[in-house]
């Protein structure tokens, strides 16, 4: 059976234009037109406070051995909930809008969208708070599982997103850099990892390359998202506003994505949190496209 997925004549309208195209080829990211509603926003914030007083539509039935999963005995702190998209169906649905799914297949290029992963991210306003630095990093290295190099990740605020509140930082240009040789601390999530390691690494990669690092903290307006490559190095600073910042990184993948088996210079075998949830393909492979998990969001017409 396959799903049809179509857009308005108004959403047609927020598509990007070819130029759009050729700039996220060209910068790694780009910022969308305004691809959601005040009241889809305005829904994210509610159920999301809803989510964290303990409202869920659907547990996941495992824990995943590197979940990301803030709870409230964990304080004041930088919160990360990853699955949001399968654990709370009102802000599933809103991820689920083919709308993104349109826009992220034409900036990559492809004719079907996958949710890869979702996580609900809020960081309170407190300068001092460490764990609202999130250190330069690009997601690729989280996914050493995946076959693909064109998954993306759209960055969506609820509401205007400033750089006062710590918005999302890009590096222009970086995911078209080479890297320099990869060591098995790369698989590693930045939560997991040195923060001053993760700058020099970026310092390491942009001399590598003779380029310049040129970051953009990126003015997001309510109900528009920010789109990366997965390739483009990303971090975010202190929120020093007087709220706090709330958002979801909604993963991509493409329709062509697969797992691969990855393993580490001494053969340990890399594992992604899917992996423990997902249904197997014939060959018994964790299979990337369980509709439960990374379910189809757009397909375009022609495919
Ligand atoms: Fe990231």
């Amino acid at each position: 059976m396959s799903t049809t997925f179509t857009l308005t004549e108004e959403e047609l309208d927020l598509l990007p234009s070819d130029d759009d195209v050729f700039q996220y080829q060209q910068h790694g990211w780009f910022l969308s037109k305004k691809l959601l509603s005040d009241e889809e926003t305005a829904l994210l914030e509610s159920a999301s406070e809803d989510f964290y007083a303990g409202r869920l539509d659907r547990p996941l039935p495992a824990r995943p051995p590197k979940l990301a999963y803030w709870q409230p005995s964990a304080g004041s702190v930088q919160r990360h909930n990853d699955y949001i998209h399968y654990e709370d169906d009102r802000i599933g649905a809103i991820l689920r809008k083919p709308l993104l799914g349109a826009v992220a297949a034409r900036l990559a290029g492809t004719a079907e969208i996958r949710i890869f992963q979702s996580t609900l991210i809020l960081k309170p306003p407190a300068p001092e708070e460490a764990s609202n630095i999130v250190p330069w990093h690009f997601d690729r290295h989280y996914w050493a599982t995946s076959t693909s190099e064109r998954m993306l990740t759209a960055f969506i605020p609820f509401h205007d997103c400033t750089e006062e509140l710590g918005t999302i930082t890009m590096v222009d240009g970086s995911h078209l850099w080479k890297e320099v040789a990869t060591n098995d601390q790369t698989s590693l999530h930045f939560a997991e990892r040195d923060n001053s390691e993760l700058d020099q690494m970026l310092d390491e990669n942009a001399a590598f390359n003779n380029a310049e690092v040129t970051k953009i903290p990126v003015v997001i307006p309510r109900g528009h998202v920010n789109f990366h490559h997965c390739l483009t190095y990303h971090g975010s600073g202190a929120n020093v506003g007087d709220r706090p910042r709330r958002a979801i990184s909604l993963h991509l993948q493409d329709g062509e994505n697969r797992y691969r088996d990855f393993r580490r210079s001494d053969g340990r075998q890399v594992a992604y949190n899917h992996d423990v949830l997902v249904r197997r393909t014939p060959a018994g492979t964790p299979d990337y496209a369980d509709p439960d998990y990374c379910p189809t969001i757009w397909r375009s017409a022609e495919s």
